[in-house]
Formats: structure tokens, C-alpha cells, sequence
């Protein structure tokens, strides 16, 4: 088959590299790709964002398949238009994407089908959602109805701190997807992400991970993209992996069924894990990044076959196939990041690296530059290990990151540490 991978991330690096393992990849291109993606596959420097220029790049490269990896060019309908064409395309539509495009209409949608998540309300002005943070007083959280790059979640933990965000948000900070305000329960606990491939009806698991979202050791500092992750999640017990299912999970792809807007991709639901019961925090539409690292590099060739079977409507039939085993990825960040820092820094050391099963450093922010590797980016490099525990696969992958030479980068140095 010839397969085209739409983004230029860690997370699309990591895609392309378990579906190049399936004997059934002819042909592998990413659009628009970056660095460590061309050592693989080929790179195309097209708009993902517009269906037709991603429709017409198909039919001129008689591409079979269409995996499409960010958020962006889901909310923008890409999906849609590659199915109006005729393409086989693994994604949700726009409309189905909608579950991570609007907090408010995730929530309705789980009013509608009773899952269990933090409650709230919604606002188009200042002044109420302002009486109402007044009214229920601190920790609260404020978040801009729509996509604003991970950025529109304020967790205030006092009244003044909510206040400010509410000025931000109307104020225009988060442009349009600030026009709407969701105001949400604080919910205390763990979080942890489960990830389920649905072909709109029937549902598989393929995995649970953890995400560190701050930027500093012990979860400290600004909140990031994601700083390194570990699959699985211990948190995520079978028992709690069956209740989501059952109260969370099922009950959404039967919801968006019945609207007439059947869901159809993988959905990432990020749980908040408290006295043994799970509640959704946010879904999104997409693998996480950092987490499709982790998750790729656990299920290899078969993440293609499950994707097809996905976009084919064959998932009732397919499953799994888990090795028992762990894995951990470690983001290494330009100094700086998710402030302000410096593009065009040189990387070196990469070339002496292990590159196989259990080794693979993914690219999210690199060019190649005179025979060399800059870093282009904030999050630059995500630096995977595989093992039979967690702990082999942390040892692994930090003795990785040692060997990089880039004085311009860091990393946190605790990965993994809510497992251990
Ligand atoms: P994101 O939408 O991925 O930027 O996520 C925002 C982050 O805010 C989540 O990963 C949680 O850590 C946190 N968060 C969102 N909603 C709540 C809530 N109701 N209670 C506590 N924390 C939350
Ligand atoms: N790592 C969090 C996300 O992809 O949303």
C-alpha cells in the first residue's frame, strides 16, 4: 500500500516508523514531515490544512491510506474531505472531532449519555461567569471552548487567579476559542490517558499511558505539550479500564452514533483517577504526543493493521496483541521552552545511537542543516526506550539522552517516577 501520514511531530515520527515495519507499507510519505521522518520516509511540504491540496497530493501519488496525525487539520475537515473523496482515511470527521475542538460540547455529550466528569457551566460573557466563580469559590478551573494549542486550561487554585483568566479569555487572548468559556469542578487525583480505536461501533483498547505536563522535575513550572511519558499505567487497573469503558467510553461512541456523527479514529480520554473511580477530564481527537511514542513503540507493525481495520470498519474483529513490557520516552526541549527560546541550535551525537525495537530517538522539532541537525523547534526530540520493566526502560532511555550532545537542550530527569 502506499500510505500518507499528515503532521511533523514526535507523535507522526513514531507512526511512520511502526507502520514502515508492516510488510504491507509500499510506499511511506509524511506531510509535511521533518528531519528525523525523511530517514525513513519521504517528506512532502504541502498545506495539511486544506482537504483538497491533501485530496489532490493523493490521487497524484495513488496513495491506499491517509493517517491523519494532529488536531488541526481534523477540526478543519481534512478527514472529511479524504473520505468524500473516496480515500481510506483514519480520523474522525469535523464534526466527530468535535469531542476535543469543544470542551462545552464534550460535556453535553456526556450529559447526554451520563459518564461521570467534574461539573460546570458555560459562559459567553464576563459578568455571569464571574458571579459564578465568586459563587463557587477556589480551586476551579477555566477553559476556552475551543482549540488553543494545549494553552486554554487555567487549574486556578485561588478566586483571583480564575477572575484573571476570565478577563484573558474574553479579552480575546485565546481568540475565538475564547468566545465561549467552560468553567469546570476541580477534580483532585491522578491523571492518566487512556487510548481506544473505534470504527464509529465497535471499540479496542490499545493502551494506557502517563503524561508529565509540567515543565520541571516533581511536576513543577509551566504546564508544557508533554515533557516524557510511560506506557502502561499502572493507575489504570483493569477494573478501572473496564468502568471507563463502560461509563465513559461506550457510552460516547453510542452517543455520536446516534446524533448521526459516528466517531471514527482513536479517542484519547484523559482520566482523573480518585478513590478507585475514573472521570473524564477532556478527550481529544488524536494520539497524544508525547504518548503515541510510548504506545507505537509497544504495538510496532500491528499499529497498522489496527488503523486499517479501524478506518475499514473491521474492529469487531481485530485485537491486540500486547508484549508484556514497557515503555518510556523522555522529551528533550530547547532551554527555554515553553517560554521563549532560540531556533537554529546544533544537535549532535545521534548517529552513534541503537536504532531498533527498543531504541528510537523521535523527532518533533529538527531540520538537517550542512550535513548536520538543528533544533527547530520547543519540544525537539523525544528519546524512547522499550524493557521488561519500567525501570529498564527508564535506565535505557536516559543513558540515550546522556549521549546527545546539545547544550541547548534539557529534559526533565524524572520520568516515570509516579510508577516507581
Ligand atoms: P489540556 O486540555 O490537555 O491542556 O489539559 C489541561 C490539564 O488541566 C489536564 O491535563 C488536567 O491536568 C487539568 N485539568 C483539566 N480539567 C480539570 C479539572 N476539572 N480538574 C482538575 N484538573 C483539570
Ligand atoms: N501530551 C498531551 C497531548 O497530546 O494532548
Amino acid at each position: 500500500m502506499n500510505i500518507l501520514i499528515l503532521g511533523s511531530g514526535g507523535r507522526e515520527h513514531s507512526l511512520a516508523w511502526a507502520v514502515k515495519q508492516n510488510p504491507k507499507t509500499d510506499r511511506l510519505i509524511v506531510a509535511p514531515g521533518n528531519a528525523g521522518i525523511a530517514m525513513l520516509a519521504e517528506c512532502a511540504d504541502i498545506d495539511i490544512l486544506d482537504g483538497a491540496v491533501v485530496v489532490t497530493f493523493c490521487e497524484e501519488n495513488a496513495i491506499d491510506f491517509v493517517i491523519v496525525g494532529p488536531e488541526a487539520p481534523l477540526a478543519a475537515g481534512v478527514a472529511d474531505a479524504c473520505r468524500a473523496a473516496g480515500l481510506l482515511t483514519f480520523g474522525p470527521s469535523a464534526a466527530a472531532a468535535r469531542l476535543e475542538a469543544s470542551k462545552a460540547f464534550t460535556k453535553e455529550i456526556c450529559d447526554a449519555c451520563n459518564a461521570p466528569t467534574a461539573g460546570y457551566a458555560r459562559f459567553t460573557e464576563a459578568g455571569p461567569a464571574k458571579d459564578y466563580i465568586r459563587a463557587q469559590g477556589a480551586p476551579i478551573v477555566v477553559k476556552a471552548d475551543g482549540l488553543a494549542a494545549g494553552k486554554g486550561v487555567i487549574v486556578a487554585m485561588t478566586e483571583a487567579e480564575a477572575l484573571a483568566a476570565i478577563d484573558d479569555m474574553f479579552g480575546g487572548e485565546f481568540g475565538a476559542a475564547g468566545a465561549e468559556v467552560v468553567i469546570e469542578e476541580f477534580m483532585a487525583g491522578e491523571e492518566a490517558s487512556f487510548f481506544i480505536l473505534t470504527d464509529g461501533t465497535h471499540a479496542l483498547p490499545i493502551g494506557t499511558a502517563q503524561d508529565h505536563k509540567r515543565v520541571g522535575d516533581g511536576d513543577i513550572g509551566p504546564n508544557t505539550g508533554g515533557m516524557g511519558a510511560y506506557s502502561p499505567a499502572p493507575v489504570l487497573t483493569e477494573a478501572l479500564q473496564r468502568q471507563a469503558m463502560d461509563q465513559i467510553v461506550l457510552p460516547t461512541i453510542a452517543e455520536m452514533a446516534r446524533r448521526g456523527t459516528p466517531y471514527q479514529g482513536v479517542l484519547y480520554a484523559g482520566l482523573m483517577i480518585e478513590n478507585g473511580q475514573a472521570r473524564l477530564v477532556e478527550y481529544n481527537a488524536r494520539f497524544g504526543d508525547p504518548e503515541a511514542q510510548v504506545l507505537m513503540m509497544r504495538l510496532g507493525a500491528q499499529a497498522l493493521d489496527l488503523m486499517l481495520a479501524t478506518a475499514e470498519g473491521r474492529l469487531g474483529e481485530a485485537q491486540v496483541n500486547w508484549a508484556d513490557d514497557h515503555a518510556l520516552t523522555v522529551v528533550m526541549a530547547t532551554k527555554g521552552y515553553p517560554g521563549a527560546f532560540a531556533k537554529g541550535s546544533q544537535i549532535r551525537g545521534l548517529d552513534e545511537l541503537p536504532e531498533d525495537s527498543r531504541h528510537m530517538v523521535f523527532h518533533a522539532g529538527t531540520a538537517a542543516q550542512d550535513g548536520g541537525l538543528i533544533a527547530t523547534g520547543g519540544r525537539v526530540l523525544t528519546v524512547t526506550a522499550r524493557g521488561t520493566t519500567l525501570r529498564e526502560a527508564q535506565t535505557a532511555a536516559y543513558a540515550m539522552v546522556d549521549q546527545i550532545d546539545w547544550p541547548e537542550g534539557f529534559c526533565r530527569r524524572d520520568i516515570g517516577w509516579r510508577a516507581l
